[in-house]
Order: structure tokens, then sequence, then C-alpha cells
């Protein structure tokens, strides 16, 4: 069994309940066909119903009917979720009358859903922002326990079998942070481990990547790395862990061997954590269309619930696959419970 096949059997074992708020995009509703038909998690849709399945019949997808459908201006729980949302966000400013707009909202009613424990993962972006995803995601759901903020993953399926795990990396942050401090980069390494762990089922070898290996280069960026690096190792002795490092050094055993002798992971990272969201996001998608890889994320990690973002470039298969992970984040959160 491969990692996709494993994770959806995963997320078919243990069935979670997730919501997709762009219920009338039309690649959302192909993977939630496929997913309803597969039986991989409960597809909360939100959006106008009949709207949503005149357009499922003329496409014909039957499984689209064993779907819950939200109407955003019109359901039982409207009243009890706007309060909801008025008591998390009063203290920073928010009226009544901006919660009662709000709360239709899709991209907030998905949160508040899961907020309120009627669902518990969701996923958007298919023709949302990443910031209009995230926003709500970060006002309502917030960070888990421990975790000051959210970063993003990408599991870089990749040809070159001879790197990571034959091929397979993680990469982060991608997606949201985009100049973090050291402490956040820390942070984004130690969570990015952990998702590494439960989704990608590997032992992680972390580089924390720059353009200087081992104090090659003196820069005030280059500090940051060291620091960073210094307190993920502080925070998590027992991850291997070691930075500063170029990507070289960091990939290819002979280069890591002579540029970083004694590392426990150069020449054999398959975590790799970019110093800025500018370098992590352009590297992926060189990696994705120049490298030929397949880049499934971003993962979005360190939330106290999964809320994932698409690419607006996304296929259904992409969403498919994104529903299934983030069921698996779902069951994993519930058990650290
Ligand atoms: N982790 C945890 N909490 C956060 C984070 C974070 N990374 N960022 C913001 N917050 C919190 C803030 O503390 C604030 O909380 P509060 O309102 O309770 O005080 C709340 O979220 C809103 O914060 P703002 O700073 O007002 O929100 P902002 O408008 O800056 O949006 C966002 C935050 C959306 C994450 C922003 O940093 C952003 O746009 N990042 C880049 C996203 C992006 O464009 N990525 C690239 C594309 S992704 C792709 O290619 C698939």
């Amino acid at each position: 069994m491969n990692l996709m096949q494993s994770i959806l059997a995963r997320a078919k074992a243990d069935r979670q309940r997730i919501v997709l708020p762009e219920g009338t995009e039309e690649r959302t509703l192909l993977a939630a066909n496929r997913l309803l038909a597969d039986e991989i998690a409960d597809i909360l849709l939100i959006g106008d119903p009949s709207g949503i399945k005149k357009l499922a019949a003329s496409r014909g997808l039957e499984h689209i009917e064993k779907a819950t459908f939200i109407d955003p201006s019109d359901h039982p729980r409207k009243a009890a979720y706007t309060d909801l949302l008025y008591r998390l966000r009063q203290a920073k400013g928010m009226t009544p009358e901006t919660a009662a707009r709000l709360v239709e909202n899709p991209l907030y009613l998905g949160c508040l859903m899961i907020k309120a424990g009627d669902a518990d993962g969701e996923i958007a972006g298919a023709f949302n922002t990443t910031g209009d995803v995230l926003r709500p995601a970060l006002q309502i759901i917030r960070t888990a326990p421990g975790m000051s903020s959210v970063s993003g993953a990408y599991l870089m399926f990749t040809k070159a079998e001879q790197y990571g795990e034959q091929g397979l990396l993680v990469f982060a942050d991608c997606a949201v942070i985009p100049n973090p401090t050291a402490a956040e980069l820390a942070e984004i390494a130690v969570t990015t481990a952990r998702t590494t762990r439960a989704i990608a089922g590997f032992e992680p070898r972390v580089a924390m990547l720059s353009f200087s290996t081992r104090g090659s280069a003196s820069h005030p960026m280059v500090d940051k790395v060291i620091e960073a690096t210094r307190l993920a190792k502080e925070r998590a002795p027992e991850l291997l862990i070691d930075g500063e490092l170029q990507t070289d050094a960091a990939l290819v055993a002979g280069i890591g061997a002579r540029k970083a002798p004694g590392s426990p992971i150069a020449g054999k990272a398959n975590v790799l954590i970019f110093p800025s969201l500018e370098v992590g996001n352009i590297a992926y998608k060189l990696v994705e269309r120049l490298g030929g890889a397949e880049a499934v994320g971003p993962i979005l990690q360190g939330m106290a619930a999964p809320v994932n973002d698409l690419s607006r470039g996304c296929s259904s298969d992409d969403i498919y696959k994104m529903v299934a992970i983030s069921a698996n984040q779902a069951i994993g959160l519930k058990s650290n419970k």
C-alpha cells in the first residue's frame, strides 16, 4: 500500500465530518461525489442547496445526495453560530451586526461549525485566496494548545528517488508566515516534524535551509536560521535536526559529508525548512513545475482543528486527497486530546 492509499484507508476507517464551504464550485463537487462514493468522509456542503443539487444532477454526480447541505443564509443553527462568533470576537471589536453578516460568509460558517463541534475539519481555497481562507480559521479555531503559529507543509513526491524517503520530502513553510522570526521558524520545524510522523509516516530528518552552511556566509538572515535551529533543538531535543545548511549539503551525501561533517542529517534530509515564505512558496512551485514533482498540500499545521487551503489551480483529485489528509489530521488531533 502506498502512502496515499494508507491515508485514504485511515480516513475511511474512522469517518470524519469535513465541511466544504465552496459547495457550488465544480471541482469541489466532483471531489465530494467521489469521497461520498468511496466513503472516505462525511461531507458537509455549504451553498444554496438547490443550486448544488441542480449542478450535481447536470454532471451526473449521483452520490452528492448523501452530503449534508447547509444553506448559509437559512439554517437551524444560524442564531447559535452568530452568538458564538460575537462572543469569540467581541474583545476584538466585533459588533452583533458584523457577526450577523459574517455568519453568512461560507468561510466563517465552516470554521464556526468546527468550533461548535458540528464538523471535524474544512477544506477551501479552490476559488478563495489563502488569506481569505486562513483569516477566519486563525480568528475562530486558533492554534492548538502549546502552539503559537500556523504554517503550511507540502508532501513533495519527486522523481529523484535518491533524495529524502525514496523521493518523498516534506517542505515548510510554503503557505502562511511571510517572514518568520527565529522562534516562529523553530516552531515551524518542530511542527513539520510532527506532521511528517503523523501524515507521511516516516521519521523526520530536518534541515534548516539557508544560503550558508556552517558559517560559510555571515548575514543577519543566516543568524536567524542558526538561532531557529538552536531553539528547535531546545524545544525538541529528540529531533534529528541541523542547520544552517545549503540545500545541496542537506540532500547530497558527498556534499553533506564535506560541508557539514558529523551532522546527523546532512546529505540525507527528508524535511526541508525554508527561511521565509518567499523561498518556500517559490521552491515548492519550481520543484513541482520544473522538476515534475507532485505537490500535496498545503497541509496547515499548528491549528486546533484541521483547516486546509487549496491552490486556486487545484484539481478535483487534489481536493479529494486533501479531504483525506484533513481527516487524518482530525483523527490525530482527537487521539492527542
Ligand atoms: N499563526 C497563528 N495565528 C496567526 C497567524 C499565524 N501564522 N497569522 C495571523 N494570526 C492571527 C493573528 O494573531 C490575529 O489574531 P487576532 O485577530 O485574534 O488578534 C488573526 O490571526 C488575524 O491576524 P492578522 O494579522 O490581522 O491577519 P492577516 O490579515 O495578516 O492574515 C494571514 C494572516 C492570512 C495568514 C497572512 O499572514 C497571509 O496572507 N499570509 C500569506 C498567505 C499567502 O498568500 N500564502 C501564499 C499562497 S499559498 C499557496 O500557494 C497554496
